[in-house]
């Protein structure tokens, strides 16, 4: 190769790579602001069920910590946590499939995530979790479990086999020191006795267990 040879590679692929460079980051910004802009001008209007914004957070922090790309979210509601969770997929490069079988909340829900601009991070699913579940092919590196508490363990045993080992199950309402009411208390200890999980609790906001996967079995 000569020297003009490489001199033309460079010269291109500086005019080439730079300004893409360029255009993903100003992507990441603009789309930060939108999201800001549509959480702050909706703060007052998270009335579903929606988890509070110290746990919505948290999953946030997980999803970024963790580089995690593929998640699962069983309960979408309007979308409030689904909303953060994508957010933190558009920085890793990943995406996002929920449920939600109510019809009203999953259209509110799709609504949301045009107007935050997350639309492409997020596979919003119109169904029942109960059998949509089961069928999913995964894998998952995140899951957030969310919607009706008496099938959470069917949930996890369905999805267990098909998160990554390294990835987190998220369980909401569920705490290690008090009893949030939904009778889960047996859920907890179930978590607690896997072999091949290692469940915190993260009690800030409604309770959260944190599964973390450290085998295949
Ligand atoms: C606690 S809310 C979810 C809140 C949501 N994660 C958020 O923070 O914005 C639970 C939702 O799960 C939905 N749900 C309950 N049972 C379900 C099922 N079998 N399949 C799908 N969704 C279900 C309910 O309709 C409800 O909207």
């Amino acid at each position: 190769m000569t020297q003009f040879t490489i001199f033309v590679l460079l010269f291109t692929c500086l005019f080439t790579c730079v300004p893409l460079l360029f255009a993903q980051e100003n992507k990441a910004v603009a789309l930060d602001k939108k999201v800001k802009a549509f959480l702050n001008s909706h703060a007052r209007e998270w009335h579903d069920w929606n988890v509070p914004e110290a746990d919505a957070r948290l999953l946030y922090d997980i999803i970024i910590q963790n580089k995690y790309t593929k998640a699962l979210e069983i309960g979408t509601s309007t979308g409030f946590s689904s909303i953060w969770i994508a957010w933190a997929l558009s920085k890793t490069g990943g995406k996002l499939i929920t449920i939600e079988v109510d019809e009203s909340r999953y259209r509110k829900a799709v609504d949301n995530f045009r107007k935050a601009g997350l639309s492409e991070y997020i596979d919003a699913r119109l169904a029942n979790a109960h059998t949509l579940v089961p069928g999913l092919q995964g894998p998952f590196d995140f899951v957030f479990s969310d919607a009706d508490k008496e099938w959470y363990k069917n949930y996890f045993d369905a999805v267990a086999p098909k998160l990554i080992v390294g990835g987190c199950y998220t369980t909401h309402n569920v705490s290690d020191r008090m009893n949030t009411g939904f009778g889960l208390e047996s859920y907890v200890e179930y978590l607690k006795n896997l072999k091949n999980f290692e469940t915190t609790f993260d009690d800030r906001g409604a309770g959260v267990a944190i599964s973390y996967k450290k085998s295949g079995k």
